[in-house]
């Protein structure tokens, strides 16, 4: 019964303060149409994302799990001018699809998709010596999300704001004992914060048209 509502009353914020643009929808259609699974994040979230942008003047934004790039068109729309953002995908199908959207979006000279193991693009982005980011979005495979978090410190400054998705898995982090490795990962990771004194960091619920999950929200001390 709340999870209708809670789903209700989502659609009325997205209709009032997140409608979705053409290059949105079709982004949702085209991952639909090429059977990705609806990993992507909802358009409030995308809306939030894009209030901590702002909030963190983002001009360097790194994402970590491009899928078909929803949240990445969310985020770059919050860029300013000249504003840059690099994202990195795993699966080159994903990221072909991800690539014609963000053309579609009007954005492929904002954006920078980067094909590979997220571990080994994020090695070379350091030695490329590409930090450090303004924001960074962790959206990736799940049993890495603690060493993502390391390097997207790494790849920091004092003020960059880091944000996971999906680390509370319909409250699954509860049980100790999950053997889900994805409810693991985030389990690693949630944990892992609560003795980590390079961030300021909490995570938030979300409830709405996705299933119950949340997002650790954390700035860099
Ligand atoms: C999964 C991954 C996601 O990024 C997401 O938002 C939802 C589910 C998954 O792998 O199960
Ligand atoms: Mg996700």
């Amino acid at each position: 019964m709340s999870k209708k509502l809670f789903a209700a009353v989502d659609k009325y914020i997205a209709k009032l303060l997140g409608p979705e643009d053409k290059a949105l929808r079709s982004t949702v259609k085209s991952m639909k149409k090429a059977g990705i699974p609806p990993m992507n994040i909802s358009a409030n979230q995308g809306k939030f994302l894009q209030v901590l942008a702002k909030t963190a003047n983002a001009k360097k934004i790194l994402e970590i799990g491009t899928c078909g790039g929803y949240s990445t068109i969310w985020l770059a729309k919050a860029l300013p001018p000249g504003g840059h953002l690099i994202t990195l995908e795993v699966d080159p199908e994903y990221a072909d699809i991800a690539r014609q959207n963000i053309i579609k979006a009007g954005l492929d000279t904002v954006i920078d998709i980067r094909v590979g193991k997220a571990l080994d693009l994020l090695h070379t982005l350091d030695a490329e010596d590409m930090g450090p980011f303004d924001m960074i979005f962790i959206d990736a495979d799940k049993p890495p999300y603690t060493e993502y978090f390391d390097w997207a410190i790494k790849l920091s400054r004092p003020g960059t704001i880091i944000v996971a998705d999906n680390v509370v898995r319909e409250g699954k982090i509860l049980d100790e004992k999950h053997p889900d490795e994805k409810v693991q990962g985030v389990q690693r990771l949630n944990k892992t914060l609560a003795d980590d004194e390079r961030v300021t960091a909490t995570i938030i619920q979300n409830v709405g048209v996705k299933y119950h999950d949340g997002m650790v929200i954390a700035v860099v001390n």
